[in-house]
C-alpha cells in the first residue's frame, strides 16, 4: 500500500504589492528584487484575514469534494500563531463543518512544521489505511519595514489530503534530518514581526541542506540521478536556485545550467508572485510544479527539502502518480491568482499597519477579503469568524 498526497489546494489573499512599487519608493533597483532575490509580487493579507480564514479557504474545495465527515484528523502547521493555547485548527474545524470525532492539533517549528505534519499524517494512515488526514499550513510572513526582509513578505495557506493510494504523490518513508539550535530567524511571543539575521539564515539553510541530504543518502538507496525535480522551501525563489546549485555540485552531477534550472523552475512560479508563505511555501511550490509542467510527470521522482529556521530540516522523496492531472485544482488556482488586485504603496502601508486590538474591547474588522470566510470581529478577546 502506498501513502501520500491525494489532493492539494491553496489560497492567498486578493491583494498584492508589486516589488517594483516597493523598489521605486525605496530608491532601489527593481532588478534587485526581480532578479537578485527572484521575487515579483508579494501577497498582503486583508484586515479581516488571518491564518484561520486563509486555511479554511484553502481546504474548502477539497472538503467539499470528499465530504467533511471523512476527515479523522486535522493537523495545522503555522508559525503565525494567534493564540498561545487554542489550536487555530479548531476554528477551521467549525468553519468547514468537520466531524465532532475529528482530532485537531497545531504544530510549530518555523517553516518546517507542515513537513512534520505530513510525516505524522502518513504514519497515521499507514496504521489505519481507510483514514484520511487533512494537513493545513497557513502563514503570513512579516518583517519590519525598511529591512532587507521586507521584500520577502507574503501570505498563503495550503491544504493537503493525506491518504492511502493517493492520486497525486506517494511519499517514501526514508528521510534525512538535520537539527541545530541556531538563531537565524525567530519571532518572540511579544512581536508581530520576525527577527532575522538574513545572510546567516541563508548560510544555515545551505548547511542544513547538505547535512539533511547526507543523512538521506544513509537512509535511502536513492541517489541524485533518481530525481527528476526538486521542491525546496521557498523564502524567495533565488534561495532554491542557490540550494539546487549546491546539491548539484555536492553530487558532481555535471548538469548544464539549463538542465539544473529545468529541475526546479516550475516549482517557483507561484511563489514568485505570492511571496513567502513560510510553512505553506514548499507545498505551494509542489502545486506549482504539478500544475505548470506540460510534460506528464507520472512516475517521476521528486526530492523535497523542507527547512524551518532555528533550525530543523528534512530531505524526503515522493513519486508522482499516474493520472495525477485529473486530481488538480489548476483552474481554481489560476483564477484566484488572476483576480487579485494590485495595491499602491500607501494601501500596502495601511494594511501593514492594521493592528488587531489587544484591550479586549469590541472591535469590528474592516471588510477586505474576497475569500469565503472572514474574521468579523473580536469581543472579550474572542475572535469571531464567519462565512461570507
Ligand atoms: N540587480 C540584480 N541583482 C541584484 C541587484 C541588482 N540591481 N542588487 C542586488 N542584487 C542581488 C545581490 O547580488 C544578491 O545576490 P546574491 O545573493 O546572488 O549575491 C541579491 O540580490 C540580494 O541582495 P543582497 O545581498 O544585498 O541582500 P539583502 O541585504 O537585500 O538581503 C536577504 C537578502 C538576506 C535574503 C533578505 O531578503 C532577508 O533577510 N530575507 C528574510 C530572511 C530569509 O528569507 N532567509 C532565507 C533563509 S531562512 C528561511 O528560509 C526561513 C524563512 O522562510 C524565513
Amino acid at each position: 500500500m502506498s501513502v501520500g498526497i491525494d489532493e492539494i489546494s491553496f489560497y492567498t489573499s486578493n491583494y498584492y504589492l508589486d516589488l517594483r512599487t516597493l523598489a521605486q519608493v525605496q530608491g532601489t533597483d527593481p532588478e534587485k528584487y526581480y532578479t537578485g532575490i527572484g521575487q515579483e509580487k508579494m501577497g498582503m493579507a486583508a484586515p479581516d484575514e488571518d491564518i484561520v480564514t486563509m486555511a479554511a479557504n484553502a481546504a474548502l474545495p477539497l472538503v467539499e469534494r470528499i465530504g467533511p465527515e471523512t476527515i479523522g484528523t486535522l493537523l495545522f502547521a503555522t508559525e503565525t500563531g494567534i493564540d498561545q493555547s487554542k489550536a487555530a485548527g479548531v476554528y477551521v474545524h467549525r468553519l468547514l463543518g468537520l466531524s465532532a470525532n475529528c482530532r485537531v492539533v497545531e504544530l510549530k517549528q518555523a517553516c518546517y512544521s507542515a513537513t512534520a505534519a505530513i510525516q505524522m499524517a502518513c504514519a497515521l494512515v499507514a496504521r489505519k489505511p481507510d483514514s484520511k488526514v487533512l494537513v493545513i499550513a497557513s502563514d503570513i510572513a512579516r518583517y519590519d519595514l525598511d529591512t532587507p526582509g521586507e521584500a520577502t513578505q507574503g501570505c498563503g495557506a495550503v491544504a493537503l489530503l493525506i491518504s492511502a493510494n493517493p492520486r497525486l504523490v506517494t511519499i517514501d518513508p526514508e528521510v534525512g534530518n538535520y537539527t541545530e539550535d541556531v538563531m537565524d530567524f525567530w519571532r518572540p511571543n511579544y512581536r508581530s514581526t520576525a527577527l532575522v539575521d538574513g545572510k546567516y539564515s541563508t548560510k544555515i539553510y545551505l548547511k542544513a541542506l547538505k547535512k539533511a541530504w547526507e543523512h538521506f543518502r544513509e537512509a535511502s538507496s536513492l541517489a541524485f540521478a533518481d530525481f527528476s525535480h526538486f521542491c525546496y522551501h521557498l523564502p524567495f525563489s533565488r534561495m532554491a536556485q542557490k540550494a539546487h546549485q549546491q546539491l548539484v555540485k555536492l553530487n558532481r552531477a555535471g548538469l548544464s545550467s539549463a538542465e539544473q534550472e529545468a529541475q526546479i523552475s516550475n516549482t517557483l512560479l507561484y511563489n514568485r508572485i505570492i511571496g513567502n508563505s513560510y510553512t505553506a511555501s514548499m507545498y505551494i511550490g509542489l502545486t506549482s510544479l504539478l500544475e505548470n509542467t506540460l510534460e506528464d510527470l507520472a512516475g517521476k521522482r521528486i526530492g523535497f527539502f523542507s527547512y524551518g529556521s532555528g533550525c530543523v530540516a528534512e530531505f524526503f522523496s515522493g513519486t508522482v502518480v499516474d493520472g495525477y492531472k485529473q486530481a488538480l485544482h489548476t483552474e481554481l488556482h489560476r483564477e484566484m491568482l488572476n483576480a487579485r488586485r494590485e495595491i499602491s504603496h500607501d494601501e500596502y502601508l495601511k494594511l501593514y499597519q492594521h493592528q488587531v486590538p489587544t484591550d479586549g474591547g469590541e472591535y469590528t474588522f474592516p471588510e477586505g477579503t474576497t475569500g469565503r470566510f472572514r474574521l468579523a470581529g473580536i469581543i472579550h478577546h474572542k475572535r469571531e469568524y464567519i462565512p461570507c
